[in-house]
């Protein structure tokens, strides 16, 4: 059999891979972000939550705000999910922001309002997935348990040129296997965090930095010089595209129409402009006002399902006109209390 085709058993696995990653993590890893030096779990999940979809330096200004306006977990609890979807906005992946805000109210619901200190028990938590409750536990409690999120399964594939096809749930699972059997007997902390270390830096989606990478000596799919062609997987997202007519309303007091979108689906509890399927019907909607309404440049939105192409157009109300639709006048300077999906504050801008 050739040697590509052995299936991976725990016995050719490349062992040294955890200590030596320890020992680099310790070294030349990142030691200064605001989430490390701390073991309290609020913190370390708040980082891991915002990290989820969203580069270090975005997360940078957020969690430092949210942690001066909710400092403690029952701070977050109290709060209103209007005002985490407010904090929240500009960071996208709005479902992280009401899950971040159930979980506080199920932690701080707990007999000792402390989040739990397995990541079994963590992972039951709302909007914690497997991976995220690993990162907590190891950080926090010294876990000896595997981290698996996106940048980790391209370093650990490539470094066992994992065929496997990720897409397959069996086949991540397989990988899940592998990346518990390579965690180190000691220093799960620096571990983890050089995982994500290289994931976020030399191990990059595309022209890896191989010659910084302190595993390249073992890496399988380095030595096959094909570092790129893991992660394997096949299931590509079928985009689609959607075109929407949005009405910026205004009324003689300044103040801009709002209606407030439902609990599920795109932009889900967020504040927006009334929405309209088609031009036609924004003009039956606007037909008694004075005039036409303004045509303003379209605005193209990539989400993760589809492109949203959306269509502004702005009118005025004058005075006399009963308000049209349903929804809330908001003026300009309460504008920054109100969850604003990012295109639309910075169309409102
Ligand atoms: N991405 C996810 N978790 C992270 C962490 N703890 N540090 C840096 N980047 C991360």
């Amino acid at each position: 059999m050739p040697e590509t085709l052995k299936p991976m058993t725990t016995t050719n696995l490349p062992l040294d891979f955890g200590p030596l990653l320890v020992a680099w993590q310790r070294k030349h890893g990142r030691h200064e972000l605001p989430w490390q030096n701390t073991q309290d779990p609020y913190r370390v999940w708040l980082s891991e939550i915002m990290l989820q979809q969203t580069q270090v330096t975005t997360v940078l200004a957020y969690y430092q705000r949210f942690l001066q306006r909710f400092p403690t977990v029952a701070d977050l609890a109290a709060a209103s999910l209007d005002e985490v979807l407010a904090m929240w906005q500009g960071l996208g992946y709005y479902s992280r922001a009401r899950n971040l805000h159930r979980c506080a109210v199920v932690v701080a619901a707990r007999a000792d309002g402390a989040f739990p200190r397995t990541a079994a028990e963590l992972a039951e938590l709302p909007g914690i997935g497997r991976s995220t409750a690993a990162a907590i536990a190891a950080f926090c409690f010294g876990e000896r348990v595997a981290i698996l999120d996106g940048n980790v399964k391209r370093v650990l594939s490539r470094l066992l040129a994992f065929d496997g096809d990720l897409a397959s749930s069996a086949q991540e699972k397989l990988l899940w296997r592998h990346a518990e059997a390579l965690l180190p007997t000691e220093g799960i902390t620096a571990y983890t965090q050089g995982l994500m270390d290289l994931g976020s830096s030399i191990c990059s989606t595309r022209s890896p930095q191989c010659l910084l990478c302190p595993a390249s000596e073992l890496c399988a799919a380095r030595a096959a010089g094909e570092a790129e062609r893991y992660p394997v997987r096949t299931r590509k997202l079928k985009r689609g595209r959607r075109e929407n007519w949005w009405l910026w309303l205004e009324n003689p007091a300044g103040e801009v129409l709002l209606q407030q979108r439902p609990e599920t689906g795109v932009w889900a509890g967020l504040w927006t402009l009334p929405l309209f399927d088609d031009e036609a019907a924004l003009k039956q909607a606007t037909r008694d006002l004075e005039g036409e309404p303004e045509v303003l440049p379209r605005i193209e939105h990539a989400l993760t399902h589809f492109d949203w192409v959306l269509h502004p157009r702005r009118a005025m109300l004058t005075n006399g006109h009963a308000a049209m639709a349903e929804g809330q006048w908001v003026a300009r300077e309460r504008l920054a209390s109100y969850a604003l999906p990012a295109p639309l504050k910075k169309l409102l801008a």
